[in-house]
């Protein structure tokens, strides 16, 4: 299996190297696999002029999953918009076709004093929540800055669904719900956006196809109040790009930080696109801080989503609970009584435990 590697910005570089330790050491053990690295981002502007150079993107078609670190830094947000590192990573998403966005919100039991709700409320939490990727006000067009007829300076972004897109992130959803505690919760704004109306409405006609599926729609202020209210009422929760950008995130907290949030982004036959699903964090760039776990368990789910390598996504998966029963912490997990741990040591540690 090739692995295109591509690090991006920021703490990109530190946490994928820890990622590219971890498939290493399984590489040594047996599994096969090949990297290639390139640039993308603001790695991708400063090397070749673009967010998303063509070999980078040819890089990405010739192999079987990609593996990726962040993208973008502040010298960057003053470049024209299709010059920036954000444009990076929506092209590829797009290029790719990678439409199914899956970021599991998972509390591990160590991390429970983390997070910054009551122990109670989140202890056994396990969320996985289903974002589309490739379309929505992400995409929509007509979009820009524009002179209005009253002369007046006027933004412009524009929410839209089809129906195809809604059935196939759907039937995602479905199918995830099915493997899982076949539960899920639609997340839209059906009051008030049509686009959204449209996407309930499929998505309960999809319900006939898996009736063991016990279907609940909410609406987005409310998904976002009771997921801090009482998140454990979740299984699976799917939406569009936008409201899973935003919940998702809000969803990371509950685990204690966002640093231990992976993803993986699915095309129809499961090629992937796989990232932790925090930022770039220039502020800590470069210090060897940064938490690798998203990133290596981004690495577990590539095993287990693009090359149905369940016990190589297991190994990996235990030995980052073990690391965190051994009391391991990166900053952002760290509580007092652990072990306060760097990027690189933890990336080793979890090598370690394989
Ligand atoms: C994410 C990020 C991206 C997004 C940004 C960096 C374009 O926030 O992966 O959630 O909005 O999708
Ligand atoms: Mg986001």
């Amino acid at each position: 299996m090739k692995i295109a590697v591509l690090p991006g910005d920021g703490i990109g570089p530190e946490i994928v190297a820890q990622a590219v330790k971890v498939l290493k050491a399984l590489a040594s053990d047996g599994l096969k696999v090949e990297l290639e690295e390139a640039h993308i981002g603001g790695a991708g502007y400063d090397a070749a002029g673009d967010p998303l150079p063509d070999a980078t993107m040819k890089l990405a078609q010739d192999s079987d999953a990609v593996l990726l670190g962040a993208v973008g830094g502040w010298q960057y947000d003053t470049l024209p918009r299709p010059m920036r590192p954000e444009q990076g990573l929506l092209r590829i998403r797009k290029g790719m076709n990678v439409f199914a966005n899956l970021r599991p919100a998972l509390l591990y039991p160590e991390l429970a004093s983390a997070s910054t709700l009551k122990p109670e409320v989140v202890s056994g939490l396990d969320i996985m929540i289903v974002r589309e990727l490739t379309g929505d006000i992400y995409f929509g067009q007509p979009r820009g800055i524009q002179i209005n007829d009253k002369g007046e300076r006027e933004g412009v972004n524009t929410m839209r669904y089809c129906e195809s897109e809604i059935r196939r992130i759907a039937k995602v959803g479905y199918e995830i719900a099915m493997k899982r505690g076949k539960k899920m919760c639609s997340v839209d704004k059906a009051n008030v956006l049509e686009t959204t109306e449209l996407w309930r409405e499929i998505v309960t006609e999809m319900n006939k196809d898996y009736p063991e599926v016990e279907l609940s729609h909410m609406y987005v202020d409310n998904a976002a109040m009771q997921l801090v209210r009482a998140p454990k009422q979740f299984d699976v929760m799917i939406t569009g790009n936008i409201f899973g950008d935003i919940l998702s995130d809000e969803a990371s907290m509950l685990t204690g930080s966002i640093g231990m949030l992976p993803s993986a982004s699915l095309d129809a036959n499961n090629k992937g696109l796989y990232e932790p699903s925090h930022g770039s964090a220039p502020d800590i760039a470069g210090k060897d801080i940064a938490n690798p776990l998203a990133t290596i368990l981004s690495v577990a789910m590539m095993l287990r989503y693009t090359f149905n390598n369940e016990e190589g996504a297991t190994r990996i998966e235990n030995a980052v609970k073990k690391v965190l029963a051994q009391g391991y912490r990166t900053a952002d997990i760290y509580t007092e009584g652990t072990r306060k741990t760097s990027c690189s040591e933890m990336g080793d540690a979890v090598v370690k435990n394989l």
